[in-house]
């Protein structure tokens, strides 16, 4: 059986990865653990299943091929699907198989911005989104990761930053995508310093790109939050920045993984403790759905 088989590997990936000439994956050392946030319980399990030479055969097949597919993509700032799903139960090896991946790119993502002349902080910042999102699919008992696994190509690529508060995707058409981490109270001014920060970022380190509106896309920007939250609270703040678009998806997936940190457990199980989750259970227990909204701000 070959490895593809191994993996279980639907055809459609068989056929991707076998087209794809395997890198040698340059792993740095563990301690960057600690740069990049990991906290110490996800960081002992990343220590235990580190890439080696005992590696289940298929997994070093696999991941020479994925670190090759990823970082062809330097510079791009799209969504991307790293790789296959793998089972997560399977060991330390397994269940980080895409840290590693994250790992093995992240001297060609440090190498790009430092060539467009961005800080090692701005860098370093950006990369440690690594360590608050093992906390949060910890939290969330291993359901937050298919969140991770495309949302983190984004990173290594050079397609995101974190600049103070807020991070920036590069997009199309001269908007940027903006993204709100999971990194305390989302206040006015830090969202000010943080959008003063961006504009004169892009312009600076990607000028070949030109954004003159960010827009955002988000449960955070549902104009029903209105009914439930006081005028003042910094979400809704938040939402009277952006000129609303048309149009919207249901986002109660959304609204169970950002504010009950659950996919699985029915309603009935939820435990509100804030007014946010009140005012979301009520909404829901009642019949309301929540959406998604997409708003537009000016730079
Ligand atoms: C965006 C975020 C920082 C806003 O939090 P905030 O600054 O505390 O917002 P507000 O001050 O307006 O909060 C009003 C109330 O809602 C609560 N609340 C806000 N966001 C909450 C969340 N995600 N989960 C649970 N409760 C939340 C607050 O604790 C506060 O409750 P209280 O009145 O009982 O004290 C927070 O929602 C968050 O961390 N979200 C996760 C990331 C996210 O959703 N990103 C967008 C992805 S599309």
């Amino acid at each position: 059986m070959d490895s593809a088989q191994r993996l279980g590997l639907s055809p459609e990936w068989s056929h991707r990865l076998d087209g794809v000439a395997p890198v040698k994956p340059r792993l740095p050392a563990p301690g960057v653990l600690d740069r990049l946030a990991v906290a110490p319980d996800d960081a002992a399990e990343i220590r235990a299943g580190w890439p080696s030479d005992e590696w289940p055969e298929e997994l070093s097949w696999l991941l020479g091929r994925v670190v090759a597919l990823v970082g062809a993509n330097l510079g791009g700032a799209g969504w991307l699907v790293p790789g296959p799903w793998l089972p997560r139960g399977l060991g330390p090896d397994w269940k980080h198989f895409y840290v590693y991946v994250y790992l093995a790119l992240l001297e060609d993502a440090l190498a790009y911005h430092a060539r467009r002349g961005i800080s090692e902080e701005v860098s370093w910042a950006t990369l440690a989104d690594l360590g608050r999102n093992l906390a949060i699919d910890r939290r969330m008992n291993g359901e937050g990761w298919s969140v991770m696994l495309q949302w983190l190509t984004l990173h290594v690529r050079g397609g995101l930053y974190e600049l103070g508060r807020l991070q920036y995707q590069r997009a199309r058409e001269g908007r940027l995508a903006l993204h709100i981490p999971r990194s305390g109270p989302l206040t006015p001014q830090a969202c000010d310093a943080s959008l003063e920060l961006a504009r004169p970022f892009f312009k600076r380190h990607f000028p070949n790109e030109s954004y003159e509106s960010a827009s955002c896309g988000s449960w955070l920007l549902d104009p029903m939050l209105a009914e439930y939250l006081p005028p003042g609270s910094n979400l809704l703040r938040f939402q009277r920045r952006f000129e609303l678009q048309p149009g919207g998806e249901d986002a109660v997936d959304d609204i169970m993984h950002f504010v009950f940190g659950t996919h699985t457990t029915p309603l009935d199980g939820l435990r509100a403790e804030t007014s946010l989750q009140r005012a979301v259970l009520a909404h829901l227990r009642a019949g309301g759905r929540w959406q998604r909204r997409t708003g537009v701000l000016a730079l």
